[in-house]
C-alpha cells in the first residue's frame, strides 16, 4: 500500500495541495479554540492538514505509511517553522492508545475496505480522550459518478447510515454533525471539481 502512495507522491508538487481540506478550514474557529490540545492526524499524507492544525496552536502527531509523503509534510512544516510529531507507520499495526488525544482527525482515508475501516474507526474511538472530538471527512458513493477524486471503490465510501452506525450511541458518543453534500473543492490535482462529500463530527462523552 505504501508503495502505491509513495509513487503518487513522487515529485515536488503537493498532490492534494498545501492548504487544508475545506472541511478543516471551515472549522478554523474551533481549531483555534483547541490551541494547546493534542491531535492525531490519521493518514496525514503530505501534511496539509497537520500543518494547518499546528498553525492553530494544536500539538499534532501526524502518521502516514508513505515515507515520501511524510518527507513532503516535514518540508511543509519546516517552511512554516512548526513542530509536528511525525511518524511513518501503517494503520494495520498502529498502536491505538486509549484516551490519548483530544482530537482525532481523519481526512480522505478511503483506501480502507469495510473491514479495515471498522478497525480504524474502533481505533479512533478508543484513542480519543473523554470529551474529545473525532473529525472525519470523505466521499459518499455518489462521488463515483463525479470522478473528481477518491478511490473509485464504492464499498470504501461512506453513507450517513454507515457513519451513524459506526459512531452514534457507541458508548454514548454524540454526533455533533453528520452531513452529506455536494461541493466544488480545489485541493491539488488529487481532489478537484464537483465532489460528493460527507462530514462527521463526533464527541466522546466525558
Ligand atoms: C487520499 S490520501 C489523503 C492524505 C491526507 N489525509 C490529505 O487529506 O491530504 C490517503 C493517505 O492514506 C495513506 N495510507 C494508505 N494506506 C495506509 C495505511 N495502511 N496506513 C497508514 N496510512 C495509509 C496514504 O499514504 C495517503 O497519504
Amino acid at each position: 500500500m505504501g508503495t502505491m502512495w509513495d509513487k503518487r507522491y513522487e515529485g515536488d508538487e503537493y498532490l492534494f495541495g498545501t492548504s487544508p481540506a475545506a472541511f478543516l478550514a471551515d472549522r478554523e474557529q474551533f481549531l483555534r479554540a483547541s490551541a494547546g490540545k493534542t491531535c492525531l492526524a490519521v493518514a496525514d499524507g503530505e501534511g496539509r492538514n497537520s500543518v494547518f492544525m499546528a498553525k492553530c496552536g494544536i500539538d499534532v502527531t501526524s502518521m502516514d505509511s508513505s515515507e515520501i509523503g511524510q518527507a513532503k509534510a516535514k518540508k511543509l512544516a519546516k517552511a512554516e517553522d512548526l513542530s509536528i510529531n511525525f511518524q511513518v507507520a501503517d494503520l494495520r499495526t498502529w498502536g491505538w492508545h486509549e484516551n490519548a488525544f483530544d482530537l482525532v482527525v481523519a481526512i480522505f482515508i478511503q483506501f480502507a475496505d469495510p473491514v479495515f475501516r471498522t478497525e480504524i474507526f474502533e481505533g479512533m474511538k478508543k484513542t480519543v480522550k473523554p470529551g474529545g472530538t473525532i473529525l472525519l471527512h470523505g466521499y459518499t458513493p455518489k462521488q463515483i459518478e463525479y470522478g473528481t477524486g477518491g478511490p473509485g471503490v464504492a464499498a470504501n465510501l461512506y453513507t450517513p447510515e454507515i457513519l451513524a452506525d459506526a459512531f452514534e450511541g457507541f458508548e454514548g458518543f454524540e454526533i455533533e454533525a453528520l452531513n452529506a453534500y455536494d461541493k466544488v473543492i480545489t485541493e491539488g490535482t488529487g481532489h478537484s471539481g464537483k465532489s460528493a462529500l460527507i462530514d462527521l463530527v463526533a464527541r466522546k462523552p466525558v
